[in-house]
């Protein structure tokens, strides 16, 4: 069984991104055969003019975090997207085939244009971004795509794409793609809103022991809990979830659940236990970060190895994409 995933490479990865998602992509690589993917065409689909200055650099150090996270070169196919020409291809050949009634009509594509302002969303590939992320998982014949929920509506699409084509080319070589959800502890940021580069709320992946530190104790924590004697409310806490992401060990969360309930601990004391936590995660990460992100040589093998892995797949998939369009490579007249 194959699977099949991609990060737009807009930012540094924070927390966030970890527990949501490089954490599950780290189990996956022992169940599955693994593609993961920097999906660097997606991301210049609401930033066009930026790629030279700010993209290679997110994506070198997006490299270095999936490795210090756990991805396995050696297992898994660590690649990005515009090395391997196919997904262009595949998405031509879709493009033809999708109705834009579909794209209008995607609540991801609905909300984006709504709500991001001051970015140029007036351009085709942006309407046609699922196209794209449905080439992305077809050319690799991808059984399971690992995704947050805000996906499902892409993945939907994407299952249409294929019946479609199978439909029309009266062919069945393509695989219909399934979501896997895994069970995500949902981090919220330093202010209590969704953790986002663009609110300036992250704890990056990146940062040193000090800025974890003054982040965690600028951190937001139970709304409720005015005074220092008022019984506190974990469930409700901005600053709880981050134990279960980090140190869900259950004497110890029992513990931290006790002393905030009976109001024996207050939240200064709270959150030096959680940089405690957080030091101990990081402890190994920021060993590896500092080992690999010099490493050019290293990084670039894992690449290089990576886009001949998947570009071997994704001419395989062509070939009988091709044959069932008709394009056979061979035809001569
Ligand atoms: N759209 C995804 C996101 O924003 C990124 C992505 C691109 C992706 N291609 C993909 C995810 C293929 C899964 C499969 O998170």
């Amino acid at each position: 069984m194959r699977i099949l995933s991609g990060m737009k490479p807009t930012g540094l990865l924070h927390l966030g991104n970890y527990v949501g998602a490089l954490k599950n992509w780290a189990k996956l690589q022992d169940e599955y055969e693994a593609y993961y993917m920097i999906a660097d065409l997606h991301s210049l689909t609401s930033n066009q003019a930026q790629y030279k200055e700010e993209t290679t650099e997110y994506i070198y150090n997006m490299v270095v975090d999936w490795l210090c996270a756990g991805l396995d070169p050696k297992r898994s196919v660590l690649f990005i997207q515009s090395d391997v020409p196919e997904h262009c291809e595949l998405f031509s050949l879709f493009s033809m085939i999708t109705p834009v009634s579909w794209l209008e009509r995607n609540p991801t594509y609905k909300e984006q244009m709504q709500e991001i302002k001051g970015k140029d969303l007036d351009n085709v590939g942006f309407l046609a971004y699922p196209v794209l992320q449905a080439a992305d998982i077809a050319v690799y014949q991808a059984n399971r795509v690992p995704v947050g929920k805000d996906q499902l509506p892409h993945l939907e699409i994407t299952r249409e794409i294929i019946r479609r084509f199978h439909h029309i080319y009266k062919c069945r070589v393509l695989v219909e793609p399934e979501p896997i959800l895994g069970e995500v502890t949902k981090l919220n940021g330093l202010d209590g809103r969704k953790m986002s580069k663009s609110y300036e709320n992250a704890i990056y992946l990146s940062d040193d022991a000090e800025t974890v530190r003054k982040k965690v104790m600028s951190m937001v924590t139970d709304i409720k809990r005015v005074k220092r004697t008022d019984p506190g409310h974990p469930d409700e806490c901005n600053l709880f979830p981050y134990y279960l992401a980090f140190k869900n060990e259950e004497e110890f969360i029992g513990q931290i659940r006790n002393d905030c309930t009976s109001a024996s601990m207050g939240c200064v004391d709270c959150k030096k236990k959680l940089v405690a936590a957080l030091e101990e995660f990081f402890a190994e990460f920021r060993e590896k970060r500092a080992e690999l992100i010099n490493d050019k040589d290293y990084i670039n093998d894992v690449l290089n190895d990576g886009t001949m892995r998947a570009g071997k797949t994704a001419k395989e998939t062509m070939l009988k994409v091709r044959e069932a369009v008709g394009m056979d490579c061979k035809r001569r007249y």
